[in-house]
């Protein structure tokens, strides 16, 4: 029999819980005894507007289904405000759920400032504002969950959404970081990359498929990562469908070079079956996992470089920032 995780005494901030996956984890941790504050804007899919009815609906079907929530109608720009909703409603906050979310795609070469700007506000500094405002609480009673909201765009990139896959991207880092120093204070931060039917979807996806994308089926592991039972930390996963799975960083074996003035761009070029070899793969998960001593001893150990021709670049114009 599968386990009843519940949440009892626990509150929740869920960003962007108006609709699509974030109304679904909004639900899913008020029927297991979580209070829960059911943030939105309210505003379009790009980010225009703003509206009560959103947050408010969720809101109303928690509580009729016997759940108790909280509406909060902030940008998550305001993260102060929404924690400060949580902690006035039930006196604590002990998950925080970054999901809030608008497109801007456009090809790069259309691309504004605005567009670029505005995805970055809401996805990254409106996780970074929320989390700020709830993480020294966690400290202070040593308990937090976080769960950042990537995307496959964000890990491989994708045509139409330079903005919105540089900032996905960022979250995975950002995450990263908080699990290291959240570590002590048995604060846990994770970050999925899901896939679901919402309106953000709906447009780019067809209607069989969508049926088989329901935003319930990435609540399941959402709420795993947030349960005081889970030790995971500082992980990202890809989600929906009914696929879970664990994403991490591999570092080919590399190549060497020694580090003398035959160290020159043409060096790099024999090399490059070396460099980009993963027959030997390694899984590094921190900023000290290349020992960096033994490396340079290696280095110094090799004889120079082979001298090949080196690169050239007449007539191109190189700007360097
Ligand atoms: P959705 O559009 O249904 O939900 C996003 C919610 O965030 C909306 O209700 C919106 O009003 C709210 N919101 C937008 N800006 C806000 C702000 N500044 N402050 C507070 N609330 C705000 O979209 P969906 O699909 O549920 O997306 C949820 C998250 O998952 C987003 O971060 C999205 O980028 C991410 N995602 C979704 C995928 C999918 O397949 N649906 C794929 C990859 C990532």
């Amino acid at each position: 029999m599968a386990h009843k995780l519940r949440f009892d005494g626990r509150t929740v901030i869920v960003t962007g819980a108006g609709g699509g996956l974030g109304r679904a984890y909004a639900l899913a941790f008020a029927e297991r005894g979580a209070n829960v504050v059911v943030n939105d804007l309210g505003g379009s899919r790009a980010g225009d507007g703003s509206s009560t009815a959103a947050a408010d609906q969720v809101v109303d079907e928690i509580i009729r289904a016997g759940g108790k929530a909280v509406a909060n109608y902030n940008s998550v720009d305001d993260g102060e405000k929404i924690v400060e909703t949580a902690v006035k409603a039930f006196g604590r906050v002990d998950i925080v759920i970054n999901n809030a979310g608008i497109l801007r795609d456009k090809s790069f070469s259309r691309m504004t400032d605005q567009d670029w700007d505005l995805i970055q506000t809401v996805h990254v500094r409106g996780s970074y504002k929320v989390t700020r405002a709830a993480w020294n609480l966690f400290q202070k009673q040593k308990f937090g969950r976080v769960i950042n909201t990537a995307s496959a765009a964000g890990i491989y990139g994708n045509f139409g959404q330079a903005n919105y896959s540089a900032a996905k991207l960022a979250l995975v880092s950002f995450t990263e970081t908080l699990a290291k120093e959240g570590a002590k204070h048995n604060i846990r931060a994770n970050v999925i990359a899901p896939i679901a039917a919402s309106r953000m979807t709906e447009t780019i996806m067809p209607p069989d498929i969508l049926a088989s994308l329901k935003p319930d089926y990435v609540a399941p592991l959402v709420l795993y990562l947030c349960h005081e039972s889970t030790e995971e930390s500082g992980s990202l996963f890809e989600v929906g469908a009914g696929f879970v799975a664990k994403l991490r960083w591999e570092r080919s074996k590399g190549a060497l070079f020694k580090t003398d003035e035959t160290f020159l761009p043409g060096a790099v070029v024999p090399k490059w079956p070396e460099i980009t070899d993963f027959s030997q793969p390694q899984y590094p998960t921190s900023t000290t996992d290349a020992d960096f001593v033994s490396l340079i001893e290696q280095a110094n150990a090799l004889p120079s470089n082979p001298k090949g021709d080196d690169l050239r670049y007449e007539g191109k114009v190189v700007v360097v920032t």
